[in-house]
């Protein structure tokens, strides 16, 4: 995903995971982004799509009905 610091998309999602809300915060987290900056756009789209997929992934609990009701 970042040629500049040989950052993959695995490690982005993971700091996504962790909290980081922009691209700002992945580069402070593990430099991703913080040289030419040409994957950033990328980056952001990331951050999106693990946090949108994490919110998908927690709505099963959520609505689960609750026993002997
Ligand atoms: S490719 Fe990520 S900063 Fe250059």
């Amino acid at each position: 995903m970042c040629h500049c610091h040989r950052v993959n998309d695995r490690v982005i999602r993971d700091v996504a995971r962790q909290g980081a809300q922009d691209a700002d915060e992945v580069g402070a987290a593990c430099g991703a982004g913080t040289g030419c900056g040409g994957c950033r756009p990328a980056i952001e789209g990331l951050i999106t799509s693990t946090r949108a997929s994490e919110g998908v992934a927690s709505l099963p609990m959520i609505c689960a009905p609750e026993p002997g009701v």
